[in-house]
């Protein structure tokens, strides 16, 4: 049974996304009250909160409540003050050096850290400056992507393991300075594979493990044949209705998990500004689906 407590939910969506009404998360939460927000979270992959009012001190502190937080590979996106903190931003400082990540184009359907052997899964995303248009993230549950799968191609992909390759995540990015990691980085990230159903440790309801920025084939496939694969897995699972499309208020933090979702987001005006902190953590494998990574065999998935 979840525990009882006096926090409000409303869904956004009828499977993922649900808002939390009443935390004040700048102050100091009981337990009963972290309990009662992990357990939303495991269920509804996507919580959204309004009104927040944080320093980057806060805002790790909170996430630091729901698991391990975790420093990306981006060290070059990292916060000065507070090095678990990622700036997502267009914006620029005085010397013209962009202060963050991701620029203002669009981020197509993704999950974040899938090049990772261990991804850390939990994600939180909140907003301090958003554009008049533009700029929306929408997320995708593929619990009901999996579901919606005909038999057929249910049966093709089960078993079989996605190759998810950095490499190709950056290649799509638009400015220099995203597209552009460091030799320590790139020593990181090698191609890794992960398994492309997952089930959930508590439920053991199926869902898909998918990153379409990411993926380039299939383990033990050849290339043509493993994206062609992908490509009808992405189109299948991405239908509208498994959408929670977010419109970002000032004050906002999401959360969501990386395990059976993928997220996307439109591009804006390189004119207005954006500007998000985002923090990355660790969930607890026996609550939350976990990827199941390995290192890829090398020459795998390479263009032949
Ligand atoms: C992220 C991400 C999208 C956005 O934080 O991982 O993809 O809306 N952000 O900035
Ligand atoms: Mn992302």
């Amino acid at each position: 049974m979840p525990p009882e407590t006096h926090l409000k939910t409303r869904p956004l969506h009828k499977s993922l996304a649900c808002e939390v009404e009443g935390p004040r998360l700048w102050e100091p939460l009981d337990p009963d009250t972290v309990a009662a927000l992990r357990e939303l979270w495991s269920r509804w992959g996507v919580l959204v909160f309004r009104r927040q009012a944080l320093s980057e001190l806060e805002l790790a502190q909170f996430c630091a409540l729901l698991g391990p937080l975790e420093r990306t590979v981006r060290t070059d996106w990292a916060s000065p003050s507070v090095p678990e903190v990622t700036v997502l931003s267009n914006l620029k400082d005085g010397l013209g050096h962009p202060i963050g990540g991701l620029g203002d184009g669009e981020l197509e359907w993704h999950s974040d850290q899938s090049y990772m052997v261990k991804p850390a899964t939990g994600a939180a995303l909140y907003a301090l400056e958003l554009p008049p248009a533009g700029g929306e993230t929408f997320w995708v549950d593929l619990r009901a992507g999996y579901a919606a799968l005909p038999r057929k191609l249910r049966q093709r992909v089960t078993g079989q393991r996605g190759i998810f390759d950095y490499a190709n995540r950056l290649a799509g990015y638009g400015r220099d300075s995203d597209q552009n990691i460091s030799e320590e980085a790139r020593a990181q990230t090698p191609p890794v594979t992960h398994a492309l159903v997952r089930a959930h440790p508590e439920t053991g309801e199926r869902s898909l493990y998918l990153d379409s920025t990411t993926t380039i084939g299939i383990d033990a496939m050849d290339t043509a044949t493993g994206i062609a694969l992908l490509d009808e897995v992405y189109e299948c699972a991405t239908r509208d209705e498994f959408v929670y499309a977010h419109q970002w208020r000032v004050g906002d933090l999401v959360l969501w998990d990386n395990g059976f979702t993928m997220h996307r987001r439109t591009p804006f005006d390189p004119a207005a500004r954006r500007l998000m902190k985002r923090m990355t953590l660790q969930l607890d494998p026996h609550r939350h689906v976990m990827p199941d990574g390995r290192l890829a065999r090398s020459g795998e998935g390479m263009p032949v």
